[in-house]
């Protein structure tokens, strides 16, 4: 049932086509929003976009387009000009926290410049509210679990930092004018999938994160599991995380969404959204060898450089403000991510090729 806010907002989802996006483009469609996707799919597939509407019974419209290309800005804004606009979710930008490392200069180019080239089209659109994409990696090593947005932030890597960078921005835009509308959703670590299996993380080369490697280890594309660590003071020597499903997630998106487009007032805020539960990376390994059926194998491996020991959300603000509350646990996350995986044993492969209906 859509709520009074959402039924007929037209929201610009910048990065809708990728793993989180597709997920709130869903939920906003399901909740009665009118979606554009703006999306490069430089790290997505077309088809992720023929799935969202298959889920969702309902069509987004879509804008090829880079969003960090500056000459590109006015045909976008002139576009959305067309159909009037409410908002935006922000999420378009590069994520891999290692490849900032390597190439600093292009995470700052692509993440500012989108950010800075959205906020131009939302004063053309007269659309003054955003919902962006941060994360719990604002938070670097600096604090101590459960961690809360008043906590100490230095990111450790340009990533992190390009996210906090964003933060400021748009808090110093909602500064500079009052009628702007600012939530910052600090994630923290996004797993699972669509209970259909028809979307889900699909990341390019070899994953990065836990649970993609987890998934293709058990569908037979990676032979073995490296755990980073097993002497950390933690219960059992690996690495804690606090997990969150992207359903949970995007459902956030959307709660805070309605939160900020019913608010009369300007306002900018940083909220988590975690689970303020932490699993570690062998309890990871067992409850998806449960979901998927078979036994994971792997192997000690030295810690990866910059991993922190444990870190987990204090989500009480989300629970206050939104009204918030996660409810998939981790069994929930690995079934759906599993689901997706055992569908989908190639992700969604070059466009054309898996763009027939999800069975
Ligand atoms: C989780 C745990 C690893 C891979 C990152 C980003 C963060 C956010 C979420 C975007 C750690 C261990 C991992 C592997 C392993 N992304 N691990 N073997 O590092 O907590 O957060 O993703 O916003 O910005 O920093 O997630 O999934 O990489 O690691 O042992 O092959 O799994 O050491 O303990 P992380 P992760």
């Amino acid at each position: 049932m859509a709520d009074k806010q959402s039924s007929g907002a037209h929201i610009l989802l910048t990065g809708g086509a990728g793993y989180i996006g597709s997920h709130v483009a869903v939920v906003l469609l399901e909740a009665g929003y009118d979606v554009t996707i703006l999306d490069n799919f430089a790290n997505s597939s077309p088809v992720a976009v023929e799935r969202i509407s298959e889920i969702a019974g309902r069509k987004p419209h879509l804008i090829r387009a880079d969003l960090s290309d500056r000459d590109s800005m006015e045909a976008i804004a002139a576009q959305i000009m067309a159909t009037g606009l409410d908002g935006a979710v922000h999420l378009a930008g590069l994520k891999a926290v290692g490849e900032s490392v390597e190439q600093p200069a292009r995470y700052y180019d692509q993440n500012i410049n989108s950010t800075l080239n959205l906020i131009e089209i939302l004063k053309i659109c007269q659309a003054p509210v955003v919902v962006f994409s941060s994360s719990a990696t604002v938070y670097g090593e600096l604090n101590d679990s459960p961690v809360a947005e008043s906590a100490l932030t230095g990111p450790t890597n340009p990533y992190g930092m390009t996210k906090l960078f964003n933060e400021q921005i748009l808090a110093d835009q909602a500064r500079a004018d009052g009628a702007w509308k600012v939530v910052n959703l600090r994630y923290f670590n996004p797993v699972g999938a669509h209970p259909s299996g028809c979307i889900g993380e699909d990341p390019l080369g070899i994953p990065n994160n836990l649970f993609p490697f987890v998934a293709q280890v058990a569908v037979g594309r990676r032979k073995l599991l490296k755990i980073f660590g097993g002497d950390y003071p933690t219960g059992d020597g690996t690495g804690v995380r606090d997990y969150i499903h992207v359903m949970d997630l995007a459902e956030g998106h959307r709660m805070a969404l309605d939160h900020a487009l019913s608010r009369e007032e300007g306002f900018v805020q940083a909220i988590n959204l975690g689970s303020g539960r932490g699993n570690s990376v062998l309890e990871v390994v067992d409850a998806f060898g449960e979901a998927a059926g078979c036994s994971i194998p792997y192997e000690i491996a030295p810690r990866r450089s910059g991993d922190v020991a444990e870190i987990y959300a204090d989500a009480s603000l989300a629970s206050d403000l939104l009204g918030w509350h996660p409810t998939r646990v981790l069994a929930d996350m690995c079934r759906d991510h599993w689901a997706w995986q055992s569908l989908n044993p190639q992700g969604y492969g070059p466009a054309g090729e898996n763009g027939e209906a999800c069975t």
